[in-house]
């Protein structure tokens, strides 16, 4: 009776039945996986949504693409960031994980392919195959930094590729795609008429100074069609209010018909409700408040945890240039599944590598939004399962 777009198999996976199960007891659980900012006490001003009340949304005028002064505010907000962009060339969505299913839409017929980096954010196998594309990997590479395998890259085109996934900085690598390997990347996509898609939604979030502004910017990209995606979710720490958005560059002849298909698209759903639309420039400049904040609590948190990982011979803190999460290397002494479970048991909650599909186990994940003494104690507690001078009870 179901398509195959949605998998058959639900069942969850041993580590968050288990979690379900320590919750359902009312059992102490510090989650160094928590992802949601409006749940890690940063301070939201009580009346920062009042703009979403705003009597011009009485009217209803629907536009496909977003209002004018909507798309605007946001091609403001790229100039913040030093990215000159015509707001005609941007499209409200409802969310990033919706401008991603349009870009699909846009790009791919059904078992065409889209290439996306490993390791990165688990979602994109979803997202895909809820739009009847099919998933290539190329790899990114450890050497002290994270760098894209650009052979793995040529690799893996084939005559069905359609687009290319950039994560910059990419989730949980935390490694900026850097403007030598924009270059790069395009060299190959550009004579294939290979799109590219660049989840930017933490480029704000700079851990290791100077990185941003290496990064290389789709939108700045002219030689192949780019589509740069951000969203309030990341960049003012406001997922609840769904607004993203997608930037369009590259040549004329392939961005102008874009557009028209693109409108044609977001006509059919109109998803992009009108208050937030309304209240988009309000909440971009309000955002600015909420961003720093979180800023400051991943730093902070990330140098914590590198004076922590120093201290234990056996781990090994992967550099990570920007993002909300980090990487720990520790002792492959049993699965990383195996691992996160007894860890559970020690109460603290960690995410596998293999979650996020990184070649090889062990390593873990965490999240640098998590407050401040929670993160510290969860990490206390992850290190104390291997640092040989510890006595565990
Ligand atoms: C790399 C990346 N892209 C997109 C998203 C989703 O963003 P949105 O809430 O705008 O759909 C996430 C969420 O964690 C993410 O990590």
């Amino acid at each position: 009776m179901f398509s195959s777009r949605v998998p058959h198999d639900l069942a969850a996976n041993r580590l968050s039945t288990l979690v379900k199960a320590v919750r359902a007891e009312g059992r102490p659980l510090i989650d160094l996986t928590v992802t949601n900012p409006t749940h890690v006490g940063f301070q939201y001003p009580d009346d920062l949504l009042a703009p979403l009340a705003d009597a011009r949304a009485l009217r209803y005028d629907p536009e496909p693409l977003g209002r004018i002064d909507a798309r605007e505010a946001v091609a403001r907000d790229y100039e913040r960031q030093g990215i000159r962009i015509d707001a005609n060339r941007i499209v409200l969505t409802a969310s990033t994980s919706e401008a991603y299913s349009t870009l699909f839409k846009l790009l791919a017929a059904a078992g065409d392919e889209v290439l996306v980096p490993r390791p990165s954010y688990p979602l994109f196998e979803h997202l895909t195959r809820l739009d009847l594309a099919s998933v290539r990997t190329y790899d990114l590479e450890y050497h002290g930094c994270w760098s894209i395998d650009i052979a793995s890259v040529e690799r893996a085109i084939a005559s069905r590729t359609r687009a290319l996934l950039l994560v910059s900085p990419n989730n949980p690598t935390g490694s900026f795609v850097t403007r030598e390997e924009l270059l790069r990347v395009t060299a190959l996509c550009a004579p294939r008429n290979i799109a590219i898609i660049a989840d930017e939604v933490f480029a704000d979030y700079e851990l290791e100074p100077g990185r941003a502004a290496d990064a290389g910017r789709a939108a700045t990209a002219n030689r192949a069609l780019s589509f740069s995606l951000g969203g309030l979710s990341k960049s003012a720490g406001l997922p609840q209010v769904k607004l993203g958005w997608i930037a369009v560059s590259g040549p004329d002849a392939l961005a102008a018909p874009a557009m028209e298909r693109l409108e044609l698209i977001c006509d059919t759903y109109l998803s992009v409700s009108t208050p937030v639309q309304v209240a988009a420039a309000a909440l971009l400049t309000a955002g600015a408040d909420i961003r720093s904040q979180i800023l400051a609590r991943i730093r902070a948190n990330y140098r914590a945890l590198q004076s922590a990982v120093a201290a234990v011979s056996s781990c090994r803190l992967l550099r990570s240039d920007g993002g909300w999460s980090a990487v720990l290397q520790v002792p492959s002494l049993e699965s990383e599944e195996d691992l996160a479970i007894r860890l559970v048991g020690d109460g603290v909650l960690v995410q596998p590598g293999y979650f996020f599909d990184f070649p090889r186990e062990s390593f873990l994940v965490v999240s640098l939004i998590t407050p401040p003494s929670e993160f510290a104690n969860g990490i206390d507690r992850v290190l104390r399962h291997f640092d040989c001078s510890t006595v565990l009870p």
